[in-house]
C-alpha cells in the first residue's frame, strides 16, 4: 500500500541494522492488527454450515461492538433532535453529535469545523457538488474530468449536469493493470475544464489513484478537485489538507461505522460561495415567505433531521480506527491481498481483473466460461460472502470486455485461512461449473 513497506515501515532511510532492530515491534503489531478480529461479533457466525468467511467489505464492512453499544446507547439514553430544544436530552444528543463532526475534522485533518458537511453517503455528497457547486460554475462548452475507473456515484451526478448545462464529459482513459494514463489526464486538462472528478481507490480494481499529483496538475490550471474517498479511508490514513483537494467524500459504513451517513470535506471558500443543495429546516437563519437567510456553515448544507445515531455511532468507528496503527493495517492487507493473488490467480482458468502496482485489498477476478453469479452462488454455499456483478461500475466492466466480476475485498480482520477457504471455494466453483 502506498507510502508503506510490507512489514508497515516506511524503510526509505533505513540501514539493515535499524530494519532488524523494528521487525520484531513490527511482528507485534500486525498480530496486534489480526487480534482486533474479536472486536467484530457478527464474524463469529456459521452461514450455511460453515464458519463464515466475509470478504465483501467494500460493499460494507461490518461494526465492532463499540460501535454497536454507542449507538444502542443513544437510542437508550439520549434519543432527541438536534439544534432544536433547551431542554436537557436534546442539549446531549446535539453535544454528541456536534462531538462527532469534531472527530471527523481531526481525522481528516480537515482546517475547521466548518468545512464538515454531514451527508447520507458519498453517493449524496458528490451530488451535492455536483448540484451546488456544478450549476453556479460550468456552463455549455465547458468540460468535466472524471476516469473511467469511477463508481456510478462519480458518474451520473456528473452525467445530469454536464446533459443539463450542455457541458461535456470527458472521461481519462485507463490501462490493462487498471492505472489512470496520466499524459492522458494531462491532455485532457485544458482551458475548458472546470471541474475534476476522481476516485481515490477503486471499489472494482483495488486502484490506487496518485490523487496528490493529479490535485496538484489541475490545480495548476485553476481547476478543482473532488476525490471520491469512500474505499480510500477503510485503507490508508486521508488528510484532505496534505491532498489538497477541494472536495473529499466519505461514507461511514466502509470505515466500520454505521449506514446512512457520510461526509462531505469542502474548502470553506468553497463551501461559503456556494448555494444550498436542499431547503428546510436546520439550514435557515430566518424565513419569511419573501426571503429566506441561510445558516451558517456548515449546517447550510444540512436541511432535516439527520441520521443522529447513525452519527453518533461513525464517532464510535472513528474512535476505534484512531486507535489502530494504520500503517500496521496497511501492511497486514497488502500482506493479505499479496497472499491471495499468488492463490488465486494460480488457479487454472481464473485472471484477476486489476493489477495496479499500488491497490488496496480488493481482488476481483474471472472464470473461463463460469458467469460470476454462479461463482457468488457457490463461494456461498461454502459461508464465504463476495460481492458479485458490475459493483457499481459497469464502464470498469465494459473496459476489460467483460459482464463481471467476482470480488473478495478485505479488512484487516480477515486472515490467511479465510483466504485458504476462499482458494478452496474456487475450486469447488471449477469442479462443479467447469
Ligand atoms: N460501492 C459498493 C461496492 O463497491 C456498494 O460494493
Amino acid at each position: 500500500m502506498q507510502g508503506y513497506s510490507k512489514d508497515g515501515t516506511d524503510r526509505t532511510n533505513m540501514t539493515k541494522a535499524d530494519i532488524d532492530v523494528v521487525a520484531p515491534d513490527i511482528i507485534e503489531k500486525l498480530d496486534r492488527v489480526k487480534g482486533c478480529r474479536h472486536h467484530f461479533p457478527l464474524l463469529r457466525q456459521r452461514v450455511n454450515g460453515k464458519a463464515l468467511v466475509y470478504l465483501d467489505n467494500a460493499a460494507t464492512s461490518q461494526k465492532p461492538q463499540i460501535v454497536i453499544d454507542s449507538m444502542m446507547r443513544y437510542y437508550q439514553e439520549e434519543n432527541s433532535n438536534i439544534h432544536r430544544g433547551v431542554h436537557y436530552l436534546s442539549e446531549r444528543a446535539t453535544q454528541a453529535y456536534e462531538a462527532v463532526r469534531s472527530k471527523v475534522q481531526h481525522f481528516l485533518n480537515a482546517a475547521s469545523r466548518r468545512e464538515i458537511v454531514f451527508v447520507r453517503g458519498t453517493t449524496e455528497a458528490i451530488n451535492l457538488v455536483a448540484n451546488s457547486y456544478g450549476r453556479n460554475h460550468v456552463e455549455k462548452g465547458d468540460e468535466v474530468i472524471i476516469s473511467g475507473m469511477e463508481h456510478h456515484s462519480n458518474i451520473v451526478p456528473w452525467q445530469i449536469l454536464c446533459q443539463e448545462t450542455g457541458a461535456k464529459l470527458r472521461v481519462i482513459p485507463i490501462n490493462d493493470d487498471g492505472e489512470i494514463l496520466m499524459d492522458e489526464y494531462e491532455r485532457l486538462l485544458t482551458e475548458r475544464t472546470k471541474m475534476v472528478a476522481l476516485v481515490h481507490v477503486s471499489n472494482a480494481l483495488g486502484t490506487i489513484n496518485s490523487v496528490k499529483q493529479m490535485i496538484g496538475l489541475a490545480h495548476e490550471r485553476g481547476v478543482p478537485v473532488l476525490i471520491d474517498g469512500a474505499q480510500a479511508v477503510p485503507h490508508m490514513r486521508v488528510d484532505v489538507s496534505d491532498l489538497d483537494c477541494d472536495f473529499y467524500a466519505i461514507s461511514s459504513h466502509k470505515v466500520f461505522g454505521p449506514t446512512g451517513v457520510g461526509v462531505l470535506y469542502g474548502k470553506e471558500k468553497h463551501l461559503e460561495a456556494m448555494p444550498p443543495y436542499q431547503g428546510g429546516g436546520d439550514m435557515i437563519k430566518s424565513v419569511t415567505f419573501e426571503k429566506t437567510i441561510y445558516n451558517d456553515l456548515p449546517y447550510k448544507f444540512e436541511a432535516g433531521t439527520p441520521n443522529i445515531g447513525g452519527g453518533i455511532g461513525f464517532g464510535a468507528a472513528i474512535d476505534y480506527v484512531n486507535n489502530m496503527d494504520m500503517g500496521a493495517v496497511a501492511a497486514y492487507e497488502r500482506d493479505l491481498l499479496e497472499y491471495a493473488t499468488e492463490n488465486i490467480s494460480s488457479i487454472k482458468g481464473v485472471q484477476i481483473i486489476g493489477t495496479a502496482k499500488e491497490k488496496a485489498s480488493v481482488l476481483s477476478f474471472v472464470i473461463d466460461g463460469i458467469h460470476a453469479h454462479d461463482i457468488g452462488t457457490i463461494l456461498d454455499s461454502e459461508g464465504i460472502a463476495v460481492r458479485t456483478g458490475h459493483h457499481c461500475a459497469q464502464p470498469v466492466m465494459q473496459r476489460f470486455g467483460i459482464p463481471a466480476t467476482a470480488r473478495a475485498s478485505f479488512a484487516f480482520y480477515n486472515t490467511k485461512e479465510e483466504i485458504d477457504a476462499l482458494v478452496s471455494g474456487v475450486h469447488k466453483v471449477i469442479e462443479v461449473l467447469g
